[in-house]
């Protein structure tokens, strides 16, 4: 390889409270080679999003915690720059879990962990990380396979405006449900009634979400979907209709505590109005992604679902994007582009 160099964000410290970009410490080390049976690839797109968060801590729940001084973990999408494995070649686009990085070798282990990708039903190839990705799927699969809307529905929606969120918004309105939006600003909130048509918003940050939710729907939600967990949760709980569906989804509002998450106070509603509450991890659900994408590039193609992506430039931004969506600065997906 030439004189280049590889910059590559490691973890340096875990956080007491707010995660911060001094948690993050950027090296520069020299560009891998592949040995045979490897890939090296070079970076162009990472997708930040808010369960990243949980790498830096006590890992929540999961426990996947990413000790101090190893390379932050992350997905996104890379070109191939030189292959000594027979599946690739220079100049394949491919994503995976390659994480904050420039460069990286993959090596052959089974399942090989990078995959070619191509663009899907005519969307940009940066779609494959969100709407014709992983959460495209989830807002798909989430709100038909699990709550199974029905005409008239209410339908109220965490994180919004977020990638999941919108999606399910969208959808949810298609579907003749009354969609009610919960998002953090009140840019957010407009572009939810006046771009994506639902029917209410509500400002989390600024609104009493519980009096509000009575006054837009005081007959009870028929599905809640959970994107944040925390009080939210509970007070989507406290408002349910006889036979609602729950979905969780995620928790975003409960990646920041580490081991202090919050349970529902108020899931004995669940008995009195005979609801369910169902989780769902997505990857779980890989042979309905095929059918999710094909209905989503068709509302796409034929205009009647929007998407919107947020982009920073460069390495060095990536601790910040991820800093950006916790605090809810993003609008759109958060990408950071690396290069071509
Ligand atoms: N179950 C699964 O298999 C699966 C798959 C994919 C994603 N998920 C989960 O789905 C959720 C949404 O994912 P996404 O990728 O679409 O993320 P996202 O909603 O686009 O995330 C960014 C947004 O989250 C909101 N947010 C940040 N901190 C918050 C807080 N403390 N309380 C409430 N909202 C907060 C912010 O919007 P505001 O300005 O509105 O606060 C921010 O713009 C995440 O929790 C993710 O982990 C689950």
């Amino acid at each position: 390889m030439s004189n280049e160099k590889n910059a590559r964000w490691l973890v340096k410290s875990y956080p007491e409270q707010e995660l911060s970009i001094d948690n993050f410490e950027l090296v520069y080390e020299d560009v891998p080679e592949p040995a045979e049976g490897e890939v090296l690839i070079r970076t162009t797109s990472l997708v930040i999003s808010p369960p990243l968060r949980m790498a830096v801590g006590t890992g929540g729940i999961t426990g996947n915690v990413v000790a101090l001084g190893s390379l932050m973990r992350g997905s996104g999408q890379a070109v191939v720059v030189e292959s000594r494995h027979p599946g690739f070649e220079a100049g394949d686009l491919v994503s995976g879990a390659m994480g904050w990085q420039e460069y990286a070798v993959i090596d052959g282990m089974k399942p090989f962990p990078i995959e070619k990708i191509q663009p899907r039903h005519g969307q940009p190839i940066t779609a494959n990380l969100h709407v014709m990705g992983a959460s495209g799927a989830t807002a798909y699969i989430g709100l038909y396979d699990l709550a199974k809307p029905r005409v008239g529905d209410v339908l109220l929606v965490s994180a919004a405006a977020g990638t999941v969120g919108a999606l399910v918004c969208q959808l949810g309105r298609q579907s003749g449900c009354r969609v009610i939006g919960i998002a953090g600003s009140d840019a957010k909130c407009r572009y939810l009634t006046d771009e994506l048509g639902i029917e209410g918003a509500i400002n989390y940050r600024t609104e009493d979400v519980a009096k509000r939710l009575q006054s837009l729907c005081p007959h009870g939600i028929d599905i809640y979907f959970d994107n944040v967990g925390g009080e939210t949760l509970d007070i989507a709980l406290g408002n349910i209709a006889q036979g609602a569906r729950v979905v969780l989804c995620g928790a975003t509002s409960q990646y920041e505590g580490d081991a202090e998450w919050r349970g529902p106070k108020n899931y004995f509603n669940l008995v009195y109005r005979e609801a369910t509450m169902q989780g769902f991890y997505i990857f779980n659900y890989a042979h309905r992604f095929k059918d999710a994408y094909r209905r989503l590039g068709e509302l796409i193609n034929s205009g009647q679902l929007v998407y919107r992506e947020d982009v920073l430039d460069g390495i060095e931004q990536v601790p910040d994007a991820l800093v950006r969506v916790l605090a809810g600065e993003n609008f759109g997906t958060q990408l950071v582009k690396l290069g071509e």
